[in-house]
């Protein structure tokens, strides 16, 4: 057998080096390089794979050709089918990660139940849990009953040998990779070289046998999902479970697909018994909602396929300190910092001696730059303590010229507004026809949408 060579890896991005460092110099993380050994495990290199063993001829074949079984099952969990693009594919691996206790063993327990009832094989195997704790949540989701095949086992050997008894499983899932361990490493579970090769080996067996492979994976504080973050690109779909703390809701995204769309989300909300979705989420980051207090407005945004209204809060207040605050929970930073210039340079709207404060309700987060001009009026209403109509919605990305530019799917976004009771938006001028009716505004810059905010207090007294 070859000499096993020591070797550092990186926990947080996977890098190798020979020598320990106190900083990775691939990522640039502090303490995050650990020792462990190569001895015939992946990533050992091709020294110790040096072997007499001659290759051997693999069949090659076709791209068209039969296609047993249905490519996909799909769970009937309908915000879980969603985020995976209809269902888990056949001889697929798909990782779902999150923060510790956000809900990802409580999800797969009910995936599991539901495909269960429906005449497939499932296996489920925990590496976390005993057997009876996992029994203790099924009986809490009222799925104690399911014909979900069970066992707490952390050696991928073993749990191989175990599903290759009987007809073969339509979906296994491991929960988590970070417990799994192989013999064909020697480092401790939870490090790279285990998880790495845990999950190699898995994905060979679904790639191999046509059975849908679940990895659960555990995220750091960072959000990376720790270690696993090097099994992001060798599986086939990565869905990250995401939710804020105090808030019940939950959102599955779409980060990686090889099989379906991605940004694609799905809702659920976690109550006593498991997870329940969401099927308008529009109507769960409205709920909150205070008609006439000045600062809020309603964005209509687009996750994926499905439109989503979310109010955005802002509170601009006088600071105390030299250097005014800016704080923002939700969005982008970099972006409010632009959208306050905007504000600032070309229409005359000063926030030098205000803190600014900027909140997505509900903890939701928005990537889409189309919410410039919900956040532009949000900030502009709490800065002159004028409240926005509560029956209007905003979307629309404003270029640092400060004219309003359009965005896609508009049709949709005013489509939810109305089905939601919203009876005005304000809008980029483009080539679609807004549906909403003659209440619609469409600036052409972001002065018109200040002098429309600063006129409502003169209609107001007129009243
Ligand atoms: P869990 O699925 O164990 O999280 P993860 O596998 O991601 O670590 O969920 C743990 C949390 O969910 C825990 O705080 C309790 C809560 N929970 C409920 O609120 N209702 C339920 O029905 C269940 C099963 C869990
Ligand atoms: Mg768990």
């Amino acid at each position: 057998m070859a000499k096993s060579r020591v070797q550092f890896i990186c926990q947080a991005c996977g890098n190798v080096t020979s020598r320990w460092a106190g900083k990775c110099e691939a990522c640039g993380e502090w303490n995050t390089l650990v020792e462990e050994g190569t001895a015939g495990g992946i990533g050992s290199g091709p020294a110790s794979m040096r072997s007499t063993r001659k290759g051997r001829a693999v069949v090659l074949t076709s791209l068209s050709g039969e296609i047993e079984d249905a490519p996909r099952i799909a769970s009937g969990i309908s915000e879980l089918d969603r985020a995976t693009g209809g269902g888990f594919v056949r001889g697929s691996a798909l990782l779902v990660g999150g923060d510790p206790g956000i809900g990802k063993s409580t999800l797969l327990t009910q995936a599991a139940a539901a495909l269960a009832s429906k005449g497939h094989r499932i296996v489920y195997v925990s590496g976390e849990e005993a057997v009876a704790q996992i029994r203790l949540r099924a009986q809490r989701l009222g799925v104690a009953n399911s014909s979900v095949e069970l066992a707490a086992e952390t050696n991928v050997e073993d749990i191989l040998a175990t599903i290759a008894d009987g007809k073969r499983p339509d979906l296994v899932i491991l929960d988590s990779i970070q417990t799994l361990w192989t013999d064909a490493a020697e480092s401790a579970p939870g490090t790279v070289t285990q998880v790495r090769a845990a999950a190699q080996t898995l994905i060979r067996y679904a790639k191999s046998t046509g059975a849908a492979i679940v990895l659960v994976g555990h995220v750091t504080k960072e959000g990376q999902i720790a270690g696993p973050r090097v099994v992001e690109h060798m599986v086939d779909a990565v869905l990250y479970f995401e939710g804020e703390g105090g808030h019940h809701y939950r959102i599955l995204r779409t980060v990686k697909n090889r099989f379906g769309p991605t940004d694609e989300i799905g809702v659920f909300e976690m109550s006593d018994k498991g997870l329940r979705e969401v099927s308008n989420p529009s109507e769960l980051f409205l709920g909150e909602r205070h008609a006439k207090a000045p600062g809020a407005a309603v964005f209509a945004g687009i996750e994926g396929t499905r439109p989503v209204l979310v109010e955005i809060q802002a509170l601009v207040a006088p600071t105390s300190l030299g250097t005014p605050r800016r704080a923002v929970v939700g969005w982008d930073g970099a972006r409010l910092a632009m959208v306050l210039a905007v504000l600032e340079a070309h229409c005359g709207v000063r926030f030098g001696t205000h803190d600014v404060y900027l909140n997505v309700a509900g903890g939701y987060r928005i990537s889409e730059p189309a919410a410039d001009l919900a956040v532009a009026a949000a900030l502009v209403s709490s800065l002159t303590g004028l409240a926005l109509p509560a029956d209007c919605v905003y979307f629309g990305e404003i270029s640092l010229s400060g004219a309003i530019r359009p965005v896609a799917h508009a049709q949709q976004r005013l489509k939810e507004a109305e089905k939601l009771g919203f009876g005005q938006a304000v809008l980029p001028r483009g080539s679609e026809e807004p549906g909403i009716g003659a209440a619609a505004f469409q600036p052409a810059t972001l002065t018109d949408l200040v002098i429309r905010i600063a006129g409502s207090l003169r209609r107001d007294t007129d009243d």
